[in-house]
């Protein structure tokens, strides 16, 4: 039995990942597999609660998983299922369900966005996703939970789950922290809003390096550098933002002061970010043509994945329910 402490987070089945998924949260997942005993679920159940197409649902999933790995998640090295694939989660989730009082529900704000969208399919699911996201994490009694900012009313709602069920059945569940990682907020190449599939302003993290470059070559930078000869300034530029992901110090360092006084053109600087950030993806790239060439492995590890997740899963709702007084 391991002594570390665990965490668990959700992934999107939003197919491949761009690098504000991966800068934003899939780095510091990797980070913290040294240290903890990390569950990884893609939240299938969760992607469901919205419109979608269930012809393109297993492609989503699939990329998801192929893309997380590749990107450092290692089977061998952390526990990484299909959270359908642990229907544990679902049965915890009706317990759970009978904890939760209705009005907190309808306050939370991915449900108001989320609903706000959908008006016409506003599910009782978009309703109780806060109610499975907390069974997720509190089924494998997770110390903490990485996320980003955004998630951090789920988070606290999870505590509050945890909370209630513990008053009324007996101490059972711990409050998952909140892990914040390191923040970084990426945002599009159009510079104005968060990097995202939907806004089609994201470098994927296993596009051809060709690709990705006729990408950044016309990506906006500061303004003030109309001419080669005008100097900008780094802190009002997109790019720059982006070569603190992936640039070694003195190289930002060396890009301040070439902007600054107009010794380094937009189109060297986006060179010297491509040539950093290939150094990143190259790897991930590779490995996704592996994981890709022998699909069978993949399917076992997330099998292999999902048996481990159902041993712990079991376990604890079987507690649950006894506490509830279920035969
Ligand atoms: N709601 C999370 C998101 O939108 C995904 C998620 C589902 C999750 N279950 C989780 C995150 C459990 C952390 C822990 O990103
Ligand atoms: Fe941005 Fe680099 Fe151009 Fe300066 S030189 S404006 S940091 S792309």
């Amino acid at each position: 039995m391991s002594t570390r402490k665990r965490i668990l987070s959700g992934i999107q089945p939003s197919g491949t990942i761009h690098i504000g998924n991966y800068f934003g949260a899939v780095e510091n997942w990797v980070r913290l597999m040294d240290t903890y005993d990390c569950f990884f679920t893609i939240v299938d159940l969760h992607a469901i609660t919205v419109t979608y197409d269930p012809a393109l649902l297993p492609q989503r999933v699939w990329d998801a998983a192929l893309d997380n790995m590749a990107a450092g998640l290692d089977p061998a090295r952390c526990t990484i299922f299909i959270q359908s694939h642990v229907p544990e989660h679902t049965e915890l989730c009706w317990l759970l369900n009978c904890v939760t009082p209705l009005g907190e529900l309808g306050r939370m704000t991915q449900f108001k966005e989320k609903s706000e969208r959908e008006r016409e399919n506003v599910t009782a699911g978009l309703l109780n996703y806060p109610i499975l996201q907390a069974a997720d994490i509190l089924i494998y009694k997770a110390d903490a939970v990485p996320v980003g900012e955004d998630q951090a009313q789920h988070l606290e709602f999870s505590r509050e789950v945890a909370r209630r069920f513990n008053n009324r059945f007996g101490d059972y569940f711990p409050e998952p922290a909140t892990l914040i990682g390191r923040g970084a907020r990426i945002m599009g190449l159009d510079g104005d809003t968060k990097m995202s599939k939907s806004m089609d302003n994201f470098i994927g993290v296993t596009e051809a390096p060709e690709a990705i470059w006729e990408k950044l070559r016309p990506a906006k930078t500061d303004e003030a550098r109309k001419r080669r000869t005008d100097p900008g300034e780094p802190d009002r530029c997109n790019i720059f933002s982006y070569h603190k992901l992936v640039t070694p110090d003195d190289g930002i360092r060396d890009i301040a002061a070439g902007c600054r006084g107009a010794t380094i053109g937009c189109i060297d600087c986006k060179k010297i970010f491509h040539a950093n950030l290939m150094r990143v993806l190259d790897p991930i790239r590779e490995r996704r043509q592996d994981l890709a060439a022998h699909p069978e492995l993949v399917r076992e590890a997330l099998d292999e994945g999902a048996r481990r997740a159902r041993k712990v899963a079991r376990e604890t709702l079987d507690g649950a329910k006894k506490l509830m007084g279920l035969l």
